[in-house]
């Protein structure tokens, strides 16, 4: 999708990112960066080398410094990524409570490796550190979603759930 699609917010998308970086003062222009990188990864599916430019670009900083940024946080995509992110939590107290199974469970029911994506494009497993849901242990986090006290039971009910909304008409 994005090798073929010129890196390019819409009018609309792009006077918001104006908006953004005007709400910093002047010369903290920078400060908008997570902002505008999750803006970008809303419109471009995933944050490719194009796509960081083009926030440098926007921000008038080094692209480097944006590089950092984006490899910094494990909520953006750096390669293209299924319909659905099956973010799962691995510190500590997930893993005492069996997310270490959870994801096998995942990688075994999608065959395929943590940091994959299934061939029809439906779903990515990915591990990642805390996302604040401690109490709530074993979790993971699906687009703006967190699913907690994950059983193998449940990640059968989630993934049907996904699969129905991903290839509905
Ligand atoms: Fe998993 Fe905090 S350790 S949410």
């Amino acid at each position: 999708m994005i090798e073929t699609q010129t890196i390019a917010f819409s009018p609309e998308r792009l006077a918001e990112v104006q908006t953004l970086i005007k709400s910093y003062p002047e010369g903290k222009q920078k400060s908008a960066i997570l902002p505008i990188l999750h803006l970008a990864q809303k419109d471009f599916g995933w944050i490719s080398v194009e796509v960081m430019d083009y926030v440098g670009g926007l921000l008038d900083i080094q692209h480097i410094e944006v590089y950092e940024v984006a490899s910094f946080y494990t909520m953006f995509h750096l390669s293209p990524v299924g319909k659905s992110v099956l973010e799962v939590c691995r510190t500590g107290p997930c893993m005492l409570v069996g997310s270490d199974n959870i994801v096998k469970y995942l990688e075994n029911k999608l065959n395929i490796k943590d940091g994959e994506t299934t061939p029809d494009g439906l779903f990515t497993i990915k591990t990642v550190e805390c996302l604040g849901a401690c109490g709530y242990a074993p979790m993971m986090q699906v687009g703006e979603k967190y699913h907690e006290f994950l059983t193998e039971e449940r990640i059968d009910q989630l993934l049907e759930e996904f699969t129905k909304n991903a290839t509905k008409p």
